[in-house]
């Protein structure tokens, strides 16, 4: 279950109809998938092949074109990062850059836990959403965020896309975030 943390006062906000209510007044939707669903030896699984990642789209096939045929995402596929991901330092900094999209990025977490960093409306301010196995979680369209680990360093998640092509992010800088 996802937790937030607000930055600028450290108020956490737990449990599911507190976490939804926050989310869905700041426009970031999220859903749950089971994650016990996954076959055992795909569960907190890192190193995955070719065919573990074909394994778990295919676990999550009625979820992913559920969700797909709501919110138009033409395409999906699986990522994983880790320590044993090459250059992981590098691509991990990189990531650290608060940047929007012209889509919404829609993320769900199979194994691991990572968290997006969120800007909400003026009140607010930077959210933290803090996210683990069967957390699916999208960024609206133009909404400035960015992504980093947790201290595990691992996750797995399924990403969907209406236009993988036009996928791009566009830096934003903003003197108001304190990282
Ligand atoms: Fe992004």
């Amino acid at each position: 279950m996802a937790e937030i943390r607000i930055r600028n006062t450290n108020e956490r906000i737990k449990g599911e109809d507190n976490v939804r209510q926050f989310l869905g007044n700041n426009n970031v939707i999220y859903e749950h998938w089971d994650p016990s669903k996954l076959p055992a030896h795909l569960q907190e699984n890192f190193a995955l092949s070719d065919d573990d990642k074909n394994e778990i789209l295919s676990t999550y096939d009625g979820e992913i074109r559920d969700l797909a045929s709501r919110r138009g995402y033409k395409t999906w596929d699986v990522i994983t990062l880790s320590e044993a991901t090459p250059n992981i330092e590098e691509l991990l900094k990189k990531f650290e850059n608060v940047h929007t999209h012209t889509e919404d990025e829609v993320r769900a977490i199979t194994a691991g836990r990572g968290i997006f960093i969120i800007k909400g409306d003026e009140n607010t301010g930077y959210f933290d959403v803090e996210l683990e196995a069967g957390d699916v979680i999208s960024v609206p369209e133009g909404a400035p965020h960015f992504f980093t680990l947790m201290d595990n360093r691992k996750i797995v998640a399924v990403r969907l896309f209406i236009e993988p092509e036009g996928w791009i992010a566009q830096n934003y800088d903003d003197p108001t975030f304190v990282k």
